[in-house]
């Protein structure tokens, strides 16, 4: 497979004031992270709050610009694009956000949303109004949907309007930013489900971010895991979960509650707070929580090493270490979770893509 899309050493820094009238101090939300998305593929990004998944995924798409490094689109790098080119690669490469509410203009109806971006980019149908409809059909929305306005529509609802809007431009990817978090448990199946289709039915390459290690491993087919501005490592998704390198991965996998009678795995736990993007720590970023740091985690910042198998990991200790994954594919098993499971399983028992498959009940 070809990377379609890769961020190369790319950072991305934001000025704050700790203090109202004191000095400007920098926040590295993206710091130095290299990473190819593979046509075709799902790629999740996973890591805690604050550890610069969204500001990662804005610099993929273009909707924010890096302070060093290059995103870099189909072999053309974005920052190098003139602007008609800049907007033909933004065509490309489309959003969905996490609370659909905030990128829909309320003064707008849903056919005049999902039109805007074909007519922004200069996309011509012979019948524009046949484009709408057939793209809210797709995405299970009913024509008389058309004329109404973002008000009147459930969260699941205005996500699929989004979502319309989204391939409106028929993109190439579809950068997703925890796009189901916000919704209730059996929306989001449904959601992930039309996601899932849309990738087949368009040929699209997801890069999705979500908080929920159950829906990464429904979705992804490999994952990307952050922390403190840094991508620390790189594997297929199965082997992520079952042998993670990466002690930071291996206390995120640690941290899914599973019922104490199967609690047979190590439970290892993150000590203290996650540390400051203004002032991360020296050496290993990780080091001052990692239960396996020696003293070189202290003084030098591990590699982001790329294994013979196709995973990376940035860890001294990566080769010497075993740490721990989930025992087997059902072990995520919260009640949330096990509900969760049992949604996809019977949306996915209701057969092949077809036209109706996601539609709200
Ligand atoms: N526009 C901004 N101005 C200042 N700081 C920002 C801005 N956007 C993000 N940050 C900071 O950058 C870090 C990463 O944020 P973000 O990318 O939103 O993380 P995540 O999506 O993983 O929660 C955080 O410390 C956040 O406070
Ligand atoms: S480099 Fe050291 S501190 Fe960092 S994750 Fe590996 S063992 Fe832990
Ligand atoms: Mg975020």
């Amino acid at each position: 497979m070809a990377a379609i899309l890769e961020a190369r050493t790319v950072e991305r820094r934001f000025p704050v004031r700790r203090r109202l009238f004191g000095p400007p101090v920098e926040v590295r939300a993206v710091d130095g992270v290299s990473l190819a998305v593979e046509r075709g593929e799902t790629l999740a990004i996973v890591g805690e709050s604050g550890c610069g998944k969204s500001t990662l995924a804005r610099l993929l798409v273009g909707l924010l610009t890096p302070s060093a490094g290059q995103v870099i689109f189909n072999g053309q790098e974005m920052a190098q694009a003139s602007a008609a080119e800049r907007r033909a690669l933004r065509r490309h490469l489309q959003f969905v956000f996490q609370d659909p509410s905030s990128s829909l203009n309320p003064r707008m109806t849903v056919a005049a949303l999902v039109a805007e971006p074909m007519r922004v980019h200069g996309l011509e149908h012979a019948d524009r109004h046949a484009a709408v409809a057939r793209l809210l059909r797709r995405v299970g929305l009913r024509p008389e949907h058309a004329d109404r306005y973002p008000h009147e529509f459930s969260g699941g609802q205005r996500q699929r309007i989004g979502i319309a809007r989204a391939l409106a431009t028929r993109p190439t990817v579809l950068i997703g930013d925890e796009p189901v978090s916000a919704l209730d448990v059996s929306i989001q199946a449904q959601v992930i489900n039309l996601l899932e289709d849309l990738k087949t039915e368009f040929g699209l390459t997801l890069v999705v971010i979500a908080h929920d290690l159950s829906v990464i491993r429904h979705m992804a087919d490999r994952v990307a895991v952050m922390y403190l501005g840094r991508v620390v490592e790189t594997a297929p998704v199965e082997a992520l979960f079952s042998a993670p390198r990466h002690p930071y991965t291996e206390a995120l996998l640690a941290a899914i509650p599973i019922p104490a009678v199967e609690a047979r795995r190590a439970r290892v736990t993150m000590a203290g707070e996650t540390p400051n993007p203004i002032t991360p720590p020296d050496g290993c970023r990780f080091h001052p929580r990692c239960p396996y740091a020696v003293a070189e985690c202290h003084r030098h910042t591990p590699p982001l090493a790329v294994t013979a198998d196709g995973r990376s990991v940035a860890c001294h200790r990566a080769t010497e270490l075993t740490l721990s994954g989930l025992t087997d594919t059902g072990a995520v098993r919260t009640p949330a979770a096990e509900r969760r499971f049992a949604l996809f399983r019977a949306a996915a028992a209701i057969g092949p893509a077809g036209p109706n498959r996601g539609v709200p009940t």
